[in-house]
């Protein structure tokens, strides 16, 4: 118990360690600003959300993340692609509740020394959490500022003990038959297959995401686990994970063999390399402004140059698309 002598007014920091006192104001502040993002006002609300049953607490990774305002979680959960559930924007909002979660699995094999298969409640608890904000710039041309909760995917990488003939990382997400309405429709060979050079995958931006906003991710946005790799076009942050294999050839994505002159291998954001059908050099912040709002320039490397560019030092971008 503390007892308070006359003339003494403790700080916080002197009641509590310093590490707890820090890493609590930094969950506070967190907790606020995510409580003000969902539009809670009031103190009680905000202590609700941060106490929810999803709630996924995370040490803010401030090095890796970008000072943008995030976009408000109403339109980083109804806005979306997620082909699985429609082609529409708002299809995976309205259909993604039947997606089931829980058993989830996730194999590691292929080109590695340790294959495992992970329960998803293990693979939560294989790293710290860290909530890191990151642009998601779309190749269709919007982009949003999402913060992430969730760690490197390096770490997962790091136990399976990738071997020598390892060279790229292929991931592949679910199929639910019975819950997916947009699988009726031949939009791309199901399943979602992506893929990454592996030291691509090893950067440590790349990450392997649990939560946004401080709670699990909803399903729309790819439930219970899903890639972030925040200096290409959002089609190869792919969602809801079921099996990643290293391998050592160069695989083929599902959106390359929809359409290979339109969607590469590499697909990092470039504002000098347009789409077929879409120029690159703008984009359109989602939930800033009107219609006559200016779009923003886009960045290459969707601004993570700095961290990344040394990854195709060499190489033609434009032919590498
Ligand atoms: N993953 C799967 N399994 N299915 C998809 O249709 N769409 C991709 C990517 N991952 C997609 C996917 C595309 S095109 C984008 S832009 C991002 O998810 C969108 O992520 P968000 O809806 O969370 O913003």
């Amino acid at each position: 118990m503390l007892i308070r002598k006359p003339g003494h007014d403790p700080l916080s920091s002197e009641i509590t360690p310093e590490a707890v006192w820090q890493s609590r104001r930094e969950w506070m502040a967190r907790a606020a600003t995510i409580a003000a993002a969902a539009g809670l006002s009031s103190w009680a609300n905000r202590q609700a959300f941060a106490q929810a049953p999803d709630a996924l607490p995370a040490k803010p990774n401030g090095a890796y993340s970008v000072m943008d305002k995030p976009t408000e979680l109403k339109d980083i959960t109804s806005y979306n692609n997620y082909y699985e559930f429609g082609v529409d924007k708002d299809q995976p909002a309205r259909y993604a509740e039947k997606l089931q979660t829980r058993p989830w699995t996730v194999s590691v094999e292929g080109e590695v020394v340790q294959p495992k298969t992970f329960d998803i409640d293990t693979l939560l608890k294989l790293a710290p959490l860290e909530e890191r904000v990151y642009r998601l710039r779309c190749v269709e041309g919007w982009s949003m500022v999402i913060p992430w909760v969730g760690y490197s995917l390096a770490n997962l990488l790091k136990q399976v003990e990738p071997t020598g003939n390892a060279k790229y990382v292929e991931f592949t997400t679910v199929v639910q038959k019975d819950n997916m309405p947009g699988l009726r429709y031949p939009v791309l060979d199901w399943p979602y297959v992506e893929a990454l050079r592996l030291d691509e995958a090893m950067h440590p931006l790349t990450m392997l995401v649990f939560g946004l906003y401080g709670k699990v991710l909803p399903n729309q946005n790819g439930a219970p686990l899903r890639l972030a790799v925040p200096w290409k076009y959002g089609f190869k942050s792919a969602k809801s994970l079921v099996r990643i294999r290293l391998v050592e050839q160069q695989p083929t994505s599902s959106w390359m063999q929809a359409a290979p002159s339109e969607y590469g291998f590499y697909a990092n954001v470039n504002p000098d390399v347009p789409h077929p059908r879409w120029s690159q050099a703008t984009e359109r912040r989602i939930g800033e402004g009107g219609f006559f709002t200016p779009k923003r320039k886009t960045l290459l490397f969707n601004g993570y140059a700095d961290q990344v560019a040394s990854l195709y030092q060499g190489m033609d971008l434009r032919a590498n698309y």
